[in-house]
């Protein structure tokens, strides 16, 4: 219990949207609260761009930047809130995911004028399997979205989560007023063009009849607002956290980013009743997060991010105890002891080097090949932490060295970027032939830029015709032998070690 106090004041989540939902303004305006930042835009310059390649690889030559906004850490009413950004375009799901494991909540963005779309239906079920405590923010209120009531019907019936409104929205569109804020009882309004700022746009309404509604909004709006709040508050009543942080019930909240509405509304209760870190899964037992020992697990690799120093960064996501700058860790998967002289925070406003970091927090390793995704670090301990997803990929394409001057820069870059779970990498039985296997097109556009700008090395890719990768296991060793491709394994072992992987795979055309 040495570290409960550090531990009360944290809170680690990430924000999840499909792509144009608002999740990068919103995370601007969480900053701004936060003061992290002091001007809009400064998120949204760097962002990771979905729609086109190009705008992808304009980001990732500015990467020293992009990479301070994948972890943000900002404080707000003495909360240490670590926000994970998370990309939104489909072919970088496995990155997302990943994040996933390494957050205690999540904040989910919907587009009020799109409703659920795709790629929040795939997360969703990631989140639902993990259990994992979620608030919805439905942004976009002054655009002509759908009915309120059936926007939170096509919620509940797609994402086959229970909604519990925290906000009311007063119309949407150019007729938007506000929303009205369940719990606190009060009228936040809506001012087009206006930014929020603290409090002064909010009036205190603890009675709903008063006039002072009719006032502000018009008749018309006033009256409809009780029938809605009347109608709500029989239906919803009052929000049990206890189903929120069981992950059966999600709080929604109405407003508009880019006008900074609705925000402070939802980090205010987000504050209140987010789950604190919590205890975690490894493969020999449950983890308390209130142990004094120090445990955690590798959830992103990024190699090159400063392209002049070619080091690669593990993200690392404590889970309990005291992580200590200089003192030895043991890494299990690799059974030896390192120790870490510079590691960093994500501060938003600089990358500084941390002496000591807590459960929940995200601390950056520079890393010289030891990692890989999943790797769990302890004070001696013999454990694991579970439940970080692997991928079997679905498009497969041929390297083909476009330069044999660069072989070997080739070969470091295939397995370094492996590493980082951009992709996979096969050798096919019979031959030499270099197999990518990647879950999106767009990554191997990702992979061949890389493999050029950091690593000087020039490839082209060959589609396959394969569509699976399996894992091929059996309890009987000598039918597993029988299966292999080559029956004494010798040659196909060497190969596979000089590759980095383990076991026997086999791509199945
Ligand atoms: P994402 O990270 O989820 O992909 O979404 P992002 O925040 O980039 O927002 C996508 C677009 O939606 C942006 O416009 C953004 O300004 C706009 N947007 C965000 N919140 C609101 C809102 O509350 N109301 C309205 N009307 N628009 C909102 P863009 O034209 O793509 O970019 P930009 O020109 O603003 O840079």
């Amino acid at each position: 219990m040495k570290y409960a106090a550090e531990i009360e004041k944290r809170k680690t989540f990430a924000i999840i949207s499909h792509p144009d939902a608002g999740k990068t303004t919103l995370t601007e305006k969480l900053l701004l609260f936060g003061g992290a930042i002091q001007t809009a835009g400064a998120v949204k310059s760097n962002k990771i761009k979905k729609h086109a390649t190009s705008d992808f690889m304009e980001i990732e030559r500015q990467r020293g930047i992009s990479v301070a906004t994948s972890v943000m850490t900002f404080e707000y009413k003495n909360t240490l809130i670590n926000l994970l950004d998370t990309p939104g375009h489909k072919d970088f799901a496995e990155d997302t995911y990943r994040t996933l494991t390494a957050v205690d909540s999540v904040i989910l963005v919907i587009d009020s004028v799109n409703g659920v779309e795709d790629q929040t239906r795939r997360l969703m079920e990631v989140i639902s399997m993990r259990k994992t405590p979620v608030m919805v923010f439905v942004n976009k209120m002054d655009r002509d979205g759908k009915n309120r009531y059936d926007l939170l019907e096509e919620i509940e019936n797609e994402l086959k989560i229970q909604l519990h409104p925290m906000t009311w929205p007063i119309n949407s569109g150019k007729d938007f007023k506000g929303v009205y804020d369940l719990t606190q009882k009060g009228l936040v309004l809506f001012t087009a063009g206006t930014k929020q700022t603290d409090d002064e746009d909010i009036v205190e309404i603890s009675d709903l009849s008063s006039a002072v509604l009719d006032e502000k909004v018009g008749d018309k709006d006033a009256a409809t607002l009780r029938e809605d709040v009347e109608l709500i508050d029989g239906v919803y009543g009052e929000l049990n956290v206890d189903e929120y942080l069981s992950g059966d019930k999600a709080p929604v909240f109405f407003g508009s980013a880019v006008n900074n509405f609705g925000v402070k509304e939802l980090l205010d209760t987000f504050i209140n009743i987010a789950p604190t870190p919590r205890n975690r899964n490894t493969n020999t037992r449950s983890v308390n997060v209130q142990e004094d020992k120090m445990s955690g697990f590798v959830f992103k690799i990024h190699a090159n991010l400063d392209p002049k120093h070619r080091d690669r960064i593990a993200f690392f996501r404590i889970c309990s105890g005291r992580f200590e700058r200089n003192k030895y860790y043991h890494h299990v998967r690799l059974d030896k002891d390192i120790r870490f002289s510079n590691p960093y925070t994500f501060l938003a406003r600089s990358k500084d080097v941390v002496e000591d970091a807590y459960p929940g927090d995200i601390v950056g390793l520079f890393d010289t090949g030891n990692f890989k995704i999943g790797d769990t670090l302890t004070e001696g301990e013999n454990f694991f932490y579970t439940g970080i997803p692997t991928f079997s990929p679905e498009i497969f394409k041929e390297v083909v060295n476009k330069d044999p001057m660069k072989t070997k820069q080739l070969e470091k870059g295939l397995l370094q970027l492996t590493d980082e779970g951009v992709a996979q990498l096969f050798t096919q039985h019979g031959g030499n032939k270099k197999i990518i296997g990647c879950v999106g097109e767009l990554q191997f556009e990702v992979i061949q830029y890389r493999l050029l700008q950091e690593y000087g090395a020039s490839v082209q890719f060959n589609t396959l015709p394969f569509y699976k990768a399996c894992w091929i296991t059996s309890k009987d060793r000598e039918k597993t032998r029988r299966f292999h491709p080559l029956q004494n394994g010798q040659h196909c072992r060497r190969q596979r070690r000089a590759l980095g992987l383990s076991g026997p795979k086999r791509v199945v055309p």
